[in-house]
């Protein structure tokens, strides 16, 4: 293996030694960034007059000929990006290829790559949130009369509909576009020109080179700035919640596809059939979201363990942040996809969803409500449908099958009208309290997700 570092050791390094120490094959990631960081360092020692204008000059036109044959042409016999690019570098410039490590070192540049990157991926992921998005917002229309039963605790407890609870997963995506955005604000700060550790005397200027490069300033302290990994840790928090969400998508739609419920069927695309039984149709995609959650949320408990008891100073424990990194990248934006995908081509069955909300008692609530709109304390009110409720149990009936007699047994002071009050459609589409599925409400929440929708970016989390 090439190395930078030959000039103080006797021997060859052991093969074992080396390939548990290489970082090359993660780093390919960002040879680009790397690139970039070298062309705006070569940029400054030239104005800063620590290079002459030409050696500046001859350095640049290397790194720009290496951005434009690609990573293919860079050495793989070594330890890292930083040295593939600087020999590949002394291979199309010759020696002065030697004069652009001056004034800084792989410390501060991987730091700087590792920031390049992630802020390169977040337009992308953002953008895939508002997809997926999108897709929600425009089912959430269809389906905004779409009754369906709502849950807690697992057990019927409303009807709402189905436009208002996709809505629910539309926020989740917001807060979690909000949050990459803060990630991005946290990790737009330059380390380059910290050098090792401890800056440098050379005269170099740390502005100029955070400019080019996109960064809003160089962070204030070398060392903290070198040592720091607290973005990329930002980064895998947000990734691992994003998932976790899609994650709870992806478990409703198991669910709902499933012959209990059959809520919904699930488009060919993303089903796989059974290689023994022939009427299977395996929600697979959810299933490997789900499962991969695990993976995201790992990634974040492993950088975390990694950087718990590093002193203050580079150490080299930190080169695995960049696997987890990229993994969890990946593994976001391949879920924000495919969720988009599961849920553009799904089939609502509105007619089951309706169905199963015979006599479960969801609108016990409303006729408590009714009552207490007439003046009766509402604790009062609830102990009179509990026993109504009671009495349709023990005689095998639902809410919907009472008559007017009935209930005038039941409860005397309920009215009349308090019949029409439990049926699921009046009960969900009449709950217009801000954030309520009711129409009125849904339309205000609706118009308020189109215009986050349409605003670049994700300036609110709502
Ligand atoms: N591959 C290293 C990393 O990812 C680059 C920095 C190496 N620095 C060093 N002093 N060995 O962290």
């Amino acid at each position: 293996m090439r190395k930078l570092w030959g000039g103080a050791f006797g021997t060859d390094g052991d093969a074992l030694v080396e390939r548990f120490g290489q970082s090359l094959e993660s780093d390919l990631r960002f040879w680009r960034q790397d690139v970039m960081g070298s062309i705006a360092h070569a940029r400054m020692l030239g104005a800063q007059g620590i290079l002459t204008v030409d050696e500046s000059q001859r350095l640049i036109g290397g790194l720009e000929a290496i951005l434009a044959e690609g990573p293919e042409s860079l050495p793989r016999d070594v330890e890292d990006i930083h040295t593939a690019v600087e020999l590949r570098l002394a291979e199309l410039v010759g020696d002065v290829a030697g004069k652009l490590h001056t004034a800084r070192s792989r410390n501060d540049q991987v730091a700087t790559d590792t920031r390049l990157y992630l802020r390169s991926r977040l337009p992308e992921l953002q953008s895939s949130i508002k997809e997926l998005q999108r897709v929600i917002l425009t089912t959430a229309r269809d389906q905004r009369r779409t009754v369906m039963p709502g849950y807690t605790h697992q057990q019927r407890a409303q009807p709402y509909t189905l436009g208002f609870h996709l809505m629910a997963h539309f926020w989740a995506l917001q807060r979690h576009g909000w949050r990459l955005a803060n990630v991005d604000t946290l990790t737009a700060y330059s380390p380059l020109g910290s050098a090792a550790l401890a800056g440098t005397g050379f005269p170099i200027d740390r502005f100029a080179t955070a400019q080019e490069l996109g960064f809003v300033e160089p962070i204030p302290n070398a060392l903290d700035a070198t040592s720091d990994r607290s973005f990329a840790l930002d980064a895998l928090h947000a990734l691992a919640a994003l998932m976790i969400d899609l994650s709870r998508v992806s478990q409703e739609l198991v669910l709902w596809s499933g012959v209990e419920f059959g809520f919904v069927t699930l488009a060919d695309s993303v089903t796989t059939g059974s290689s023994i039984m022939p009427q299977k149709r395996n929600p697979d995609m959810a299933e490997l979201i789900r499962g991969r959650t695990g993976r995201a949320i790992a990634n974040w408990v492993a950088l975390a363990s990694t950087l718990k008891s590093l002193p203050l100073g580079y150490n080299r424990d930190t080169q695995d942040d960049k696997p987890p990194l990229f993994e969890s990248l990946d593994l976001a934006a391949d879920a924000l996809a495919l969720t988009a995908l599961m849920l553009e081509g799904a089939k609502w069955n509105a007619d089951r969803m309706r169905k199963t909300m015979k006599r479960d008692f969801s609108t016990a609530t409303d006729l408590a409500d009714l009552l207490a709109s007439r003046g009766m304390p509402f604790r009062k009110a609830h102990e009179v449908v509990g026993k109504v409720t009671r009495a349709c149990r023990e005689r095998g009936i639902g809410l919907e099958d009472l008559t007017a007699e009935d209930l005038a047994r039941l409860a005397p002071e309920a009215p009349g009208e308090a019949l029409a009050a439990l049926k699921p459609e009046r009960s969900a589409l009449a709950r217009n309290s801000v954030g309520g599925p009711g129409l009125k409400a849904m339309q205000a929440q609706l118009r308020r997700a189109d215009k986050r929708l349409k605003a670049p970016g994700f300036s609110s989390p709502y």
